[in-house]
């Protein structure tokens, strides 16, 4: 069921930016599909009228992730006092949102834990960070009463740097002129990215989702979460995982280099009607959670 992370790029020393792009881009094509089930439970959090019997059936029919639902329900972190024995019965007691949520990090999970040499993040810090802003991007849209894309933007905040797990590798043969860029011309981290590269991580990221053929809002949350004053249908789930990311990064989660150095987007605060009130709010429904991992039941 779990994506394996795919080989990493043969060594190549000093190549040139040309070379580089095609590299990248030859990386993100040779990127394994989703498991079908995967990409069928990501379209289903689309859908406002999921059953539990249609998340059910999807389930079951892969075995692999079927065991793992069943050894994380029954996991300590829920404290169930009776043991689950079907998927059905894991998601009426943990509820539909609980179990969707966890099969969509278990999908993500391998890609997400590896080191992220190019960002200075270690084992597990993208993944923090992407746990981090998928549950601040979820109480975001609850806190601002926009209930209906709080599924969406959870998912939307686990990948949206799901491209710097391809392009940590080439980050960090630039990481001198890419910081240059930054502490001596004043470019964000993510212009620097594009500068020295040809691409950022989210270009890479949304050419990744493309590929995984996962719902237009997810491609555009995780193409513009740098820019979301872009045009998009999805805008305003495109500002609300921008605006999480950020706490996220506040919060010091899974921060690495660059972190910092993203700038809010005042036109995202205006678009969302956020104000300090509700950052607080994020912020101390975030530290009610502690640990994030735990909180997801997979650790
Ligand atoms: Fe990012
Ligand atoms: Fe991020």
């Amino acid at each position: 069921m779990s994506v394996e992370l795919w080989a990493q790029p043969a060594m190549m020393s000093d190549p040139a930016p040309e070379q580089m792009m095609e590299h990248i881009l030859k990386r993100v094509g040779d990127i394994p599909p989703l498991p079908v089930v995967a990409t069928k439970i990501l379209s289903m959090v689309n859908d406002p009228d999921l059953e539990v019997d249609d998340l059910v059936s999807v389930i079951q029919k892969d075995q692999g992730l079927t065991a793992k639902i069943l050894r994380v329900s029954n996991s300590a972190f829920f404290g169930l006092c009776r043991t689950i024995t079907t998927v059905k019965e894991a998601v009426v007691t943990l509820g539909l949102n609980n179990i969707r949520n966890q099969v969509i990090a278990l999908c993500a999970r391998s890609m997400l834990e590896t080191r992220a040499e190019g960002y200075a993040l270690e084992a597990g810090g993208l993944w923090e960070h992407s746990l981090g802003t998928a549950f601040c991007a979820e109480r975001l849209s609850s806190t601002l009463g926009l209930k209906g894309t709080a599924d969406q933007v959870f998912v939307g905040g686990l990948l949206h740097d799901i491209g710097k797990s391809i392009l940590s590798y080439y980050v960090a043969t630039r990481f001198q002129p890419i910081l240059r860029l930054v502490d001596g011309e004043g470019l964000t981290f993510v212009e620097a990215e594009t500068q020295e590269l040809g691409f950022d991580h989210a270009e890479i990221g949304a050419r990744v989702a493309l590929r995984w053929n996962l719902p237009e809002a997810l491609v555009d949350m995780i193409a513009h979460h740098h820019g979301p004053s872009r045009e998009s249908k999805n805008r305003t789930q495109v500002c609300i995982v921008h605006v999480a990311d950020a706490i996220a990064s506040m919060l010091g989660l899974g921060l690495g280099v660059g972190g910092l150095e993203n700038r809010i987007d005042d036109e995202a605060i205006a678009h969302l009607g956020v104000d300090d009130q509700v950052v607080q709010d994020v912020m101390v429904h975030m530290s009610s959670i502690g640990d994030l991992r735990a909180h997801i039941g997979i650790n």
